[in-house]
This record gives C-alpha cells, structure tokens and sequence, in this order.
C-alpha cells in the first residue's frame, strides 16, 4: 500500500509542487487547504488529489480533519508542514494581530498537525515529516519579525522534535526555501524584489518544484538516517 502523505497548503505555489512531486513518488498524497475553494477543486481536478479544508492554526479544525482523513484515506505517514502566510510590516506598523496571525498559521501549525499524527506514526515505528521553513527564519528580514520569528521557530522546532523521533523510526526536517517564484515572492513591492534577485547568487528566482525535491528527498522511505536537519534550497543567497 502506498504511504499517505499529508501536505498543508498543499494546493497552490510550493505546496502544489510537493503535492505533486509526492504523488509523482508512488506516494497517495491529500493535501490541505485554507480557503481558496476554486484553486482546490482545479488542483483536485488536475490531478486527482483531493484536498481539505481547514484551519491550520486551529487546533480542534486540525483534530477533525486529521480524523477524517485517517478514516476515508489511512493512516499519515508523511507529513509536510508547508502552509504558511505573511503579513509584512515594520515594527512601528506591525500590530499584534499581525503577529499572532503569522506565529498561529506558520508555527502553531507544526505544533498541532506534528501533535496529531505524532501516536500513530510511534506505533507504527515509521514517520517522515518536513516543516518548511524559510532563508529568512535563517538571516532575517526587513519587514518580517513576525515571518522571521515563527520560521525561525520552525527550525528549532524540527531540531528538538527530531531528537524525540530517532529512536520511534520518525525523522523531522525542515526545508528553507529561499525567494520562490509564488503568489507570496510576488506580492513583493518589486522595486524590492528586484534588489532582493540582485543578491541571489544563481540569478534567479526559484521554481516551486527546486523545493519538492528537496522534500521527497527527505521522504523517501530510505532516508532514515536523515533527522534534524535543515536543507537549504535558496540560489545561494544565504549559506548556513
Ligand atoms: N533595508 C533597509 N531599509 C529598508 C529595507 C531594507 N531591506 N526595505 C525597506 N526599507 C526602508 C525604505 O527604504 C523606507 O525608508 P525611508 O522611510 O527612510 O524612505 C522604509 O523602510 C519604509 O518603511 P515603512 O514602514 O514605510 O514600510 P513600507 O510600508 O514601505 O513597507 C516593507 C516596508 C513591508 C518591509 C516592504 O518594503 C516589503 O514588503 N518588503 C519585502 C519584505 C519581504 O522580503 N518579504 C518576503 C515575502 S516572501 C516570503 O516571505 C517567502 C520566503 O520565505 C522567502
């Protein structure tokens, strides 16, 4: 039986092309959606991986979701925390919803989806799971403390949670993608953008799918001896 593989956000930008390089593995992948009904049926109709919707952030919307998805699909075995959103602002316009709203979807996330899945991969002694964080979780960024904060959370997160996994037969990385060409890279103001490509040795913007094989690297069922460990996929914009 194919492993099911659980991808948050898992329809549109990074998350659709680790959907997709999963589904391309053998793997039988569902993927996770916020709100965007139309983009999730054409995802679903595209390549027939169906997608749910629910709240990240939201603990008991995660435990529903996970309950049904164990029953209508099997058990998850690989688990990609890719949802993610950004409320950019300097700290004099950055308001505590802002905070709370980054710090809630992105790291909240990994707490309430690793927290849900986590018994049944320990009893079954077999666990992937990828959090992605983010360059800028690594070095930082203007207008991004909260961004910055809860993907730099994320990391240390994976570091610690893959410590406890070792001995269960789960491993936990995490995957720092640098600026991707997405909807999110794209909101950018681009004069901001323009400096920001102008630092990335490569030249370049990177495609969603330099990510995904990132994340079936880290997967696969023989990349055991892999855990706690963040892979870097940035142009060379940032070496850590
Ligand atoms: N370094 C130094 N100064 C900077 C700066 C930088 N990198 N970026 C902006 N500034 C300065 C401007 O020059 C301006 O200065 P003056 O007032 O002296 O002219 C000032 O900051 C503007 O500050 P404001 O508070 O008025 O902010 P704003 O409303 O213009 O917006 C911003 C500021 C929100 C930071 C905007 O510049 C922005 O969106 N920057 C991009 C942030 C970014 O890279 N986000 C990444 C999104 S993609 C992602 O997150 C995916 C991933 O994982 C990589």
């Amino acid at each position: 039986m194919a492993r099911v593989a659980l991808v948050t956000g898992g329809q549109r930008g990074i998350g659709a092309a680790i959907s997709e390089g999963l589904q391309a593995a053998g793997r039988t992948v569902v993927a996770s959606y916020a709100g965007n009904d139309a983009a999730a049926k054409a995802f679903t109709d595209r390549t027939g991986i169906p997608c749910y919707k629910f709240d990240v952030a939201d603990y008991a919307q995660c435990a529903e979701a996970i309950a049904k998805i164990e029953a209508e699909v099997g058990p998850i075995e690989i688990l990609v925390n890719n949802a993610g959103i950004t409320r950019d602002a300097t700290m004099r316009k950055l308001n505590r919803d802002m905070w709370d709203a980054v710090m809630d979807t992105n790291l909240g996330s990994c707490y309430n989806l690793c927290k849900l899945v986590w018994e049944g991969m320990n009893a079954r002694k077999f666990g992937r799971i990828v959090n992605i964080g983010s360059v800028n979780g690594q070095a930082g960024q203007y207008g991004q403390v909260n961004y910055a904060a809860a993907k730099s959370g994320i990391h240390g997160f994976t570091k610690a949670l893959a410590q406890e996994g070792a001995k269960l037969g789960i491993t936990v990385n995490a995957v720092a993608p640098g600026y991707v060409d997405t909807e999110m890279v794209r909101a950018v103001p681009p004069d901001v953008l323009e400096k920001i490509i102008a630092r990335i040795p490569r030249g370049r913007l990177g495609k969603a799918e330099d990510i995904a094989r990132g994340v079936v690297f880290l997967t696969a069922d023989d990349a055991d001896f892999v855990t706690g460990s963040t892979l870097s996929i940035n142009g060379g914009q940032h070496m850590y």
